[in-house]
This record gives structure tokens, sequence and C-alpha cells, in this order.
């Protein structure tokens, strides 16, 4: 499976950084990594950022609504970002459930927005501290798994991004062993749930991964890919964690 690093710049992002985003793109374009590669921006820089980066790189939204259109004052659609050029979004983010409360069913609703428009819907999930050293992390993940994303809805388009929320930004993360414990539990999940069509489902592990432990997180079985933040911010390192996966091979791994 190609694995996919996605940054997201969260709230950060200026008219001023998009020469460096095309500059990096057109950087990866020579002796390309063999990972899709995508940057969640600010709604406000996605269609600006779409043509520095000329579809050398992806561009992605950070949260939509789950409404398709109507009377809904400072939201922003799924369809409306696609438009300005975003090919896929991060949904259910835990700083959106944090910071806006927002639901497993709201998140799920989001999802079904998404895929209506033909995007990649990039699905957060993950325990916080006090979960995790209760021993609750595996079954965390799997109900909030399955209570964001809808039975109904094709596969293909579905990426899981497992973010412990004691991880992000915090410069720890969960040991390797750990890491592919929750994975291994959501592909299981996601088999249970869809059988063979859950086989394209890519399962990202997010939280204080960066230049220096991309390579290993990446390589560690049912990753499939890695979310951003705080490093994507610098392309210099965010072009570092894309080649650490190695050019030209095909897979990195089973
Ligand atoms: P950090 O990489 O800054 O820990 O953030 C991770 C994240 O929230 C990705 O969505």
């Amino acid at each position: 499976m190609r694995p996919l690093i996605a940054g997201n710049w969260k709230l950060h992002g200026l008219a001023r950084q998009l020469g460096e985003i095309g500059a990096m793109a057109s950087s990866l374009s020579v002796n390309p990594p063999a990972t899709d590669i995508l940057i969640c921006l600010p709604a406000t820089l996605l269609a600006r950022a779409a043509l520095a980066v000329a579809g050398r790189i992806a561009v992605g939204g950070q949260d939509c609504c789950s409404e398709i259109v109507g009377a809904f004052t400072g939201d922003i659609s799924a369809e409306m970002l696609r438009d300005a050029g975003a090919t896929a979004v991060i949904v259910g983010h835990s700083e959106r459930r944090q910071h806006h409360q927002e639901t497993n069913a709201l998140v799920a609703a989001k999802v079904v927005a998404v895929w209506r428009t033909g995007m990649m819907a990039i699905v957060c999930i993950g325990e916080t501290l006090a979960q995790r050293q209760a021993g609750e992390t595996l079954a965390v993940c799997a109900d909030q798994l399955a209570c964001s994303t809808p039975d109904d809805i094709g596969t293909s388009l579905l990426a899981v991004a497992y973010e412990p929320l004691w991880a992000i930004g915090s410069g720890r993360t969960p040991d390797q062993d750990e890491i592919v414990e929750v994975h291994q539990r959501i592909r299981q999940c996601l088999v249970a749930r869809w059988g063979a069509a859950a086989k394209p489902v890519r399962i990202l592990y997010g939280g204080s991964v960066g230049s220096a432990n991309a390579h290993e997180i990446l390589m560690l079985p049912e990753v499939n890919g890695v979310p951003v933040g705080g490093e994507s911010l610098n392309v210099r390192d965010f072009e570092k964690i894309c080649r650490s996966v190695p050019a030209g091979a095909s897979r990195i791994k089973n």
C-alpha cells in the first residue's frame, strides 16, 4: 500500500508561505519518494496553494461543515473545499472534538459530506492520557472508529488517523509496540465491518512525528502513513519526512 504523508498546518499559514510550498513541491518532484503527499492548509490558502504546487503534491482541508449548503454563516462545505482544489479533508481531529465539542455523530455526518464530493476523508481517533493509563485505549479507539464512520459508504476514500491526544505536540509518542497494537486493532475493526473492502483503507499514526522518527514509524506493520503537525510547518523538515520513504519503492513493507 502506498503510504500517505499528510501535513496538518492547523491555525498557521499566510500567503507569504506559498512560495516555499511551491518550491518544496518542485523539489519533491525530482526523484520523488514513493508516497502520496498531502498538505492540509487553512481554507483561506487552499486555492492559491493548489496553484503553487501545480498538482505535484495534494492539498486538503482540515475540517468541513456537515451540511451541503444553506444558512450556516461562517461554515465551509466539502464542495467548497474541493472547488478550491482540495482532494482530502481531515475530519474529527481531536482539537475539533475538544475545542468545538464535535461528537462522533457529527464527525460521521462530515465524513458523508466529504465522500459525497469524491474526496478522501481522514478520520481522526485517539485516546487521552487518562484513558491510556486506565487501559482503555483499544476500546476507546474501536468505539470512536465505529461511531465516527457511517456504514453505508465506500471505503476507497477513507483513511483513519490514530492520534493519541497526549502525543500531539508533546514530543512524546507511544512505544512502537503500542502503535502496532492499536493499528492492528483498527485493521481488525475495519475488516470486521467491511470485509475485503477495508483493505485499501490507510491507517496513519499521528502525534509528534518528525524527521527524527518518521522512518521508523513508517516501517511499522499496519502503519500506512503519518499526519504531521508542527514539523510540517517547516518545508525542509516536511520534505525530509517525505523522503524518509525510500524513492522508487512500490511498497515499504507488507
Ligand atoms: P504534531 O505533529 O504537532 O504532534 O501534531 C499531530 C497532529 O495533530 C496531526 O494531525
